[in-house]
């Protein structure tokens, strides 16, 4: 049985890096200890060196919350490459956060993101997720679209480092998550539409997170009713003693 992965966006939180350095401080002497539970957090660019630890810590890594669309170093001011990522010992990406989509990523902007990170053997975990629910269904033909295009040009044979977060964008920021068992309903599409894009052995083996007004009160229910690999925790996840309980709520999870 594969650990279950959870995964804290940390977003442009917090504000200092005395704050970051004592929050991960936190969740690496925690998450240490968990059974069967990997933990990674991802905080903003300034603060990866200082989160990361020294020597590695056991089921603990630190990932980036995007990468550049460019692949190769040059006259791009502003951008981060999956490269350096790499480098600086960064073993996850997340891709395609609908709050990156709402500042402008498209789908292609998204693929190429992706592409970028899997060229650089890192794991790229893409967010995808629909704006709103209607009775009609036309959110799953939305969620569809969105997987099929972000995986446009994706070898399969990189298929197996790519994770999918299924994170509603109504669910975000909200104050209750998607119920437990339309998780588990969504979760099996997403794996559909993977499978149809490489095969049905991927699609049986790709994780699905689900994201999105997780706390260490639902993360248990979500997993287990859900039955998603993991999660991907935004708030929460910069709330020391939340996050804190919520990993050892997933642990208890056999
Ligand atoms: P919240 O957990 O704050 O709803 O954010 C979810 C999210 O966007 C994680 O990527």
């Amino acid at each position: 049985m594969s650990k279950k992965l959870i995964v804290g966006n940390w977003k442009m939180n917090p504000a200092s890096l005395d704050e970051a350095k004592r929050l991960s401080r936190r969740i690496k002497s925690v998450a240490s200890k968990l059974q069967r539970t990997e933990t990674v957090v991802c905080p903003p660019f300034p603060f990866i060196g200082q989160t990361k630890p020294k020597i590695p810590v056991k089921n603990f890594d630190i990932g980036a919350q995007s990468a550049s669309i460019f692949a190769d170093t040059g006259a791009h001011t502003g951008e981060v490459s999956a490269n350096m990522l790499r480098d600086i010992g960064v073993k996850y990406v997340i891709v395609g956060h609908s709050e990156q989509r709402q500042n402008g990523d498209t789908d292609e902007i998204v693929s190429k993101r992706l592409s970028n990170v899997l060229t650089q053997g890192l794991i790229a975990i893409l967010c995808v997720g629909e704006k709103a629910r209607d009775e009609a269904g036309e959110y799953m033909n939305e969620l569809k679209r969105q997987i099929e295009q972000s995986l446009n040009n994706i070898p399969a044979k990189m298929a197996g480092n790519i994770i999918i977060a299924y994170e509603p964008v109504w669910a975000i920021g909200a104050k209750e998550a998607m119920l437990p068992e339309q998780i588990y309903e969504t979760s099996l599409f997403v794996k559909k539409i993977f499978a149809d894009v490489f095969g049905p052995e991927y699609g049986h083996r790709v994780r699905v997170l689900y994201g999105g007004s997780v706390n260490f009160r639902n993360a248990f229910e979500i997993m287990t009713v859900g039955k998603v690999d993991g999660l991907l925790v935004g708030r929460e996840s910069v709330n020391s003693p939340g996050f804190v309980e919520l990993l050892k709520a997933v642990d208890k999870i056999s």
